[in-house]
């Protein structure tokens, strides 16, 4: 192949992303009493990044670290100040009313605060008010929304008021909702950080099924690292800019980034990196006390064997 054609070939790759951010700036400006701006801030500044589709992302950074601000860049409820974001290849232009409408539908977004996300009176109202907000005709709807609440577990709970709820039932309803518009993508911002540790591990549950069977792109916001061990890929954010990014053994072992981003090890993770510094045949990433017993026992064991 000649070198011309493998050129084209590889940028041809390169910008075929499901998701593009190129060079993004979103700046807030603070203003005095009097409306004067007295300093613009870079929430974000000059991020760029990309994202396959089917991808199980993470996005991680400490609070402020503009982890918020980018996802509302990728639901289209901010635009940028400077760079571009494609989605599927076509770039977002605030000023398209019909190009903005057809990303918002592509990625559905799930909040921390599951209170704030609830507008039905019943779960089943809820979770149709997205398809009913575009239109579609009343038998497709119904099926619809009794596929969404089906994946979410949440079918018999239907006739339900939404106040009747847990915060993690809550959350599902919200996915929900999400699901009922056939998303490619759901952006889930500390939306497991007001839930108990039950529902947390249920809303993780369910959005890696939905990531594995539906093949829905799943992007979690968390400053949690716990949460995103089985991640694709990762990035990691601080005050604005995109730190480093890579698997989760690349970010999880690069104790400086960690260090740098403000990011708390779990113990037992830390403990395994000691590990792992001692002898490199010992996995790090590990996050529970099982996790560590089951390692160190297929060290020990495979050493035994050796010996
Ligand atoms: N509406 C706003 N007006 C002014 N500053 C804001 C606004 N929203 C966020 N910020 C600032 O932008 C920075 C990034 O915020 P955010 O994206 O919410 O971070 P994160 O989600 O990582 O906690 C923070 O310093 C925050 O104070
Ligand atoms: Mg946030």
């Amino acid at each position: 192949m000649d070198v011309q054609l493998l050129f084209f070939r590889n940028f041809g790759v390169e910008n075929m992303s499901f998701i593009r951010i190129k060079n993004l700036v979103h700046q807030f400006h603070m203003k005095d009493a009097n409306g004067e701006i007295t300093e613009i801030y870079n929430a974000i500044d000059d991020v760029s990044m990309q994202i396959e589709e089917g991808q199980l992302i993470a996005i991680l950074g400490r609070n402020g670290s503009g982890k918020s601000t980018l996802a509302r860049h990728l639901n289209n409820l901010l635009f940028p100040d400077e760079g571009a974001i494609w989605i599927d290849d076509i770039k977002i232009r605030q000023e398209d009313e019909e190009n903005v409408w057809n990303n918002r539908k592509k990625i559905g977004m799930v909040f921390q605060n599951p209170d704030n996300q609830i507008i039905g009176t019943t779960v089943e109202e809820d979770t149709a008010f997205g398809p009913e907000n575009i239109g579609l005709e009343s038998e497709r709807i119904k099926k619809l929304v009794s596929d969404a609440l089906t994946a979410v577990n949440m079918e018999h709970k239907k006739n339900i008021s939404p106040n009747h709820l847990s915060g993690g039932q809550k959350q599902k309803v919200a996915v929900a909702g999400i699901l009922a518009l056939k998303p490619k993508c759901i952006v889930l911002d500390e939306a497991t950080s007001m839930l108990d540790p039950h529902s947390r591990k249920e809303l993780l549950k369910l959005v890696m099924e939905l990531n594995k069977k539906e093949k829905i792109t799943i992007i979690m916001i968390t400053h949690n690292m716990e949460e995103v061990t089985s991640a694709d890929k990762i990035f990691v954010m601080n005050k604005g800019k995109l730190l480093s990014q890579g698997s989760s053994s690349e970010i999880f072992n690069n104790s400086e980034i960690i260090k740098e981003a403000g990011l708390e090890i779990p113990e037992i993770m830390e403990l395994a990196i000691k590990m792992h510094n001692k002898n490199p045949e010992f996995k790090t990433g590990l996050f529970t006390v099982m996790e560590f017993a089951n390692e160190f026992e297929r060290v020990y064991n495979d050493k035994r064997k050796q010996e």
